[in-house]
């Protein structure tokens, strides 16, 4: 008679196995994604399964309850000191006697989702450049003379097939003590290496080590500096903190920092030292958090701008400030936490994603990762809104690429109510159309502030600005309501019909907000606001539409925006201010941090490191500052929408 038929779940892999095969066995043989981290000693439990009892018409097996053998010794002492959900076997253990199906749950996986909630979204999956193996080690032998590391690598070789793995002098130093603690039973920590570098022992613990080991995916950014701590196992993130970039006291943004590199001979290393203690408290500060020691954090990713890029990596960024705008590299990098005087594991792996050009860093490499427009079948743009936008253009054919001025209107700054993103700032913005009133929200506050309660739920702290999103939404509505015309002018109170217009100078002013007599504040859009906007939004258009130029299409089928910024931006003010091209609203989404996910992406998965770098040598790059047709662009766009480019769906 034929052996029993073991079919797994969810992948539908199956075979016939003979009577007697352990599960992971026959897992392994068919290539079934089954965790193993004591290799099938029944150590770990990571291999747990549920096997199906019953009728399984579907894959043409009946399953009786002795499909598989009864609980051995090891499997009875694992569940009675350790417990285990019920109905669940060890799959090292648990042997085939009859047909089965057996599912094999999300946490057993190696290569599991990373759950992420946007449909449209890559997933992530995990495939981690560390892992953890348990080994026995063969003990010494006065007639076989060889050393402990010699041994422990023989071990690597033939229990898990790693071969040619190297262990660096502080394994070395604390090894020995910890392979007779053990009882020669030791787990290691391997980084399984890459393109550029061989496997390596990052830790080495005496037994079976139940703990974990760590990873940092950091979004670098101009303003601030965000990190995630994950779990290199289950690729949860079990810490997330962010301080402000400390090279802020040199320049608020990339070009003054270009320039006080410029001016100042150290300027540069003074700021690259800056970003590097920022980022060591940063570290101390999530590793705290998470109660784990800074020395289990074995690799980290890093997204940044190429300015930010340079000065990180301790490269004068002053090329970056003038044509051609020529890059020290634009390849990713791998390099070690010492490299970088990184407080983390000193042989913790470092890796930057590639820059895409001169102006588009490995932030937008990382956007593109995420968000992958290159295995997109519709076409998509994809703006991440900052100081700078950066575009992304394309499909499954080509990806453009380029990067607009947009200057730091869209974050708060430069505008004379603007502040960042913080409580009290405007954020929400409704304009009535005929009596011209505003009422808005501020952040940290549920009401709006035409509803009863307002002004006693806000505080002491009040309304205290505009932030770049509720700047958006506020010129939006003073359109709409005409309050501002399609040049950008604010009208006279006898034009527009409100008093809340008045002489601001030469030009008129809106007036949001009035708590003087409460020794509050005083909100106005001035027109000054008005064009900084328009000059801010008629960058980022004229870059989309230039990549829509080259190509060849006059519309895109859907349009995302990133960035933190990006997240909190109404699609409709955007396309009612001709921030963005005409595109049916239920086509615009927020992927919030791309540029974060994306680290997230190549700190879990080591494949999609390579990926990313194919990926970003087939893209496009467009140079807007060489392209006349940005300009042409440019003063079209001024207009709120637009002069002269239609807004069909907007209008319909
Ligand atoms: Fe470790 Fe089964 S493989 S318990």
């Amino acid at each position: 008679s034929q052996d029993p038929l073991v079919v797994f779940t969810p992948s539908g892999k199956r075979g016939r196995f003979a009577k007697g095969t352990p599960i992971l066995t026959a897992a392994r043989q068919l290539g079934v994604d089954l965790d193993s981290v004591c290799g099938g000693r029944g150590i770990c439990s990571k291999c747990q399964i549920s096997p199906g009892y019953g009728q399984f018409s579907k894959h043409g097996v009946t399953v009786h309850e002795n499909a598989l053998s009864d609980w051995n010794s090891v499997e009875e002492r694992y569940k009675s000191k350790r417990g285990m959900i019920d109905g669940r076997r060890l799959g090292c253990q648990a042997m085939v006697q009859g047909d089965v199906v057996i599912d094999v749950p999300p946490e057993s996986q190696v290569h599991k989702q990373v759950v992420r909630k946007r449909a449209e979204a890559r997933d992530i999956v995990m495939n981690p450049s560390t892992k953890l193996y348990y080994i026995e080690v063969q003990q010494p032998d006065m007639h076989i003379p060889s050393g402990d590391l010699e041994r422990l690598r023989d071990a690597l070789r033939d229990q898990w097939q790693l071969e040619n793995v190297h262990a660096d002098l502080h394994i070395l130093q604390s090894m020995q003590p910890i392979l007779r603690k053990g009882d020669w039973k030791v787990t290691v920590a391997v980084h399984l290496g890459d393109r550029e570098n061989a496997p390596r022992i990052m830790h080495i613990w005496p037994g079976y080590y139940e703990g974990s080991v760590y990873g940092l995916a950091v979004d670098l950014g101009s303003t601030t500096i965000a990190a995630h701590l994950c779990d290199l196992h289950s690729g949860v993130v079990v810490a997330s903190s962010g301080i402000m970039n400390p090279q802020i006291r040199f320049g608020e943004d990339l070009m003054s920092r270009v320039s006080y590199s410029m001016m100042n001979p150290k300027g540069a290393q003074e700021m690259t030292n800056a970003v590097r203690e920022g980022m060591n408290a940063l570290f101390t500060q999530i590793s705290i958090e998470a109660n784990i020691d800074k020395a289990l954090i074995v690799d980290a990713v890093f997204v940044c701008n190429p300015v930010m890029h340079h000065l990180f990596l301790g490269i004068d960024p002053f090329e970056l400030g003038q044509a051609p705008f020529a890059l020290a590299t634009s390849n990713s990098l791998r390099l070690r936490a010492d490299d970088l005087h990184l407080n983390i594991h000193p042989s913790a792996r470092i890796y930057l994603l590639p820059c895409i050009a001169g102006h588009v860093g490995a932030d937008a490499a990382a956007v593109a990762l995420s968000e992958a427009p290159d295995k997109s079948e519709d076409l998509v743009l994809v703006v991440d809104v900052g100081t700078n936008a950066e575009i992304l253009l394309g499909n499954r054919d080509k990806v453009l690429a380029c990067s607009s001025p947009t200057g730091p209107a869209f974050e708060g700054a430069q505008i004379s109510s603007g502040q960042r993103a913080a409580p009290g700032a405007i954020e929400r913005v409704e304009i009535d159309p005929v009596t011209k009133e505003p009422r808005f929200r501020v952040i940290g506050c549920e009401l709006w502030s035409d509803e009863d309660g307002f002004d006693e739920a806000i505080g002491a702290s009040g309304v205290t600005g505009i932030c770049g999103s509720g700047i958006i939404e506020m010129v939006a509505e003073m359109r709409m309501a005409g309050i501002v015309d399609a040049p950008g002018l604010i009208g006279s109170p006898e034009q527009t019909g409100t008093s809340r217009c008045f002489l601001d100078g030469r030009t008129y002013s809106y007036l949001v907000y009035d708590a003087t007599d409460r020794g509050g504040p005083r909100i106005t859009v001035t027109n000054r606001d008005i064009r900084e906007i328009q000059m801010a939004k008629a960058a980022l258009y004229s870059g989309a539409r230039l990549l829509m130029d080259k190509f060849g299409v006059d519309k895109v089928d859907r349009i995302v925006l990133a960035g933190a910024f990006g997240a909190h931006i109404s699609p409709k003010h955007a396309m009612i201010l001709g921030m963005i091209p005409d595109a049916p609203l239920d086509k615009v989404t927020s992927a919030g941090n791309a540029a974060g996910t994306g680290a997230r992406i190549a700190l879990l998965n080591r494949e999609a490191r390579m990926e990313i770098e194919e990926t970003v040598r087939a893209i496009h790059k467009v140079e807007t500052a060489i392209e006349p047709r940005f300009q042409e662009h440019f003063v079209n766009a001024s207009a709120i929408p637009n002069s002269v480019e239609p807004f069909p769906i907007l209008n319909s």
